[in-house]
């Protein structure tokens, strides 16, 4: 089991189960994020910014390969549909180009 914390969600945190995407946990406790594809893997609109503890996730699946060899997920940016935690604590940030209007984020707009 793994931890997520949202920078600019105020902080919120929350466990992501072994096997769980960081998507399904943030859903599970009823948090909106975009996800324009529905998980499957084809957007990148579910993409999170990750502040630290990158070495805490699971390896990137074909999915993230995939964009990131066409440029489209940068080194620091993983696909929340995709990504699990292997163990311990991560910290990231949603994009502002995918932020939701009725979502309250604190990035200093
Ligand atoms: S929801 Fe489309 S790639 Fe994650």
């Amino acid at each position: 089991m793994g931890e997520i914390t949202v920078q600019n969600l105020g902080n919120l945190t929350l466990n992501v189960a072994a096997g769980q995407t960081v998507l399904a946990a943030l859903q599970a406790a009823g948090i909106d994020w975009m996800h324009a594809c529905g998980t499957k893997g084809r957007c990148t609109t579910c993409r999170m910014i990750i502040i630290s503890g990158q070495e805490n996730l699971a390896p990137d699946t074909p999915a993230e390969t995939r964009f990131r060899a066409n440029g489209r997920l940068q080194p620091n940016e993983r696909l929340t549909c995709q990504a699990q935690i292997s163990s311990g604590a991560v910290v990231c940030r949603v994009p502002r180009q995918t932020q939701l209007p009725h979502m309250v984020y604190n990035d200093g707009r």
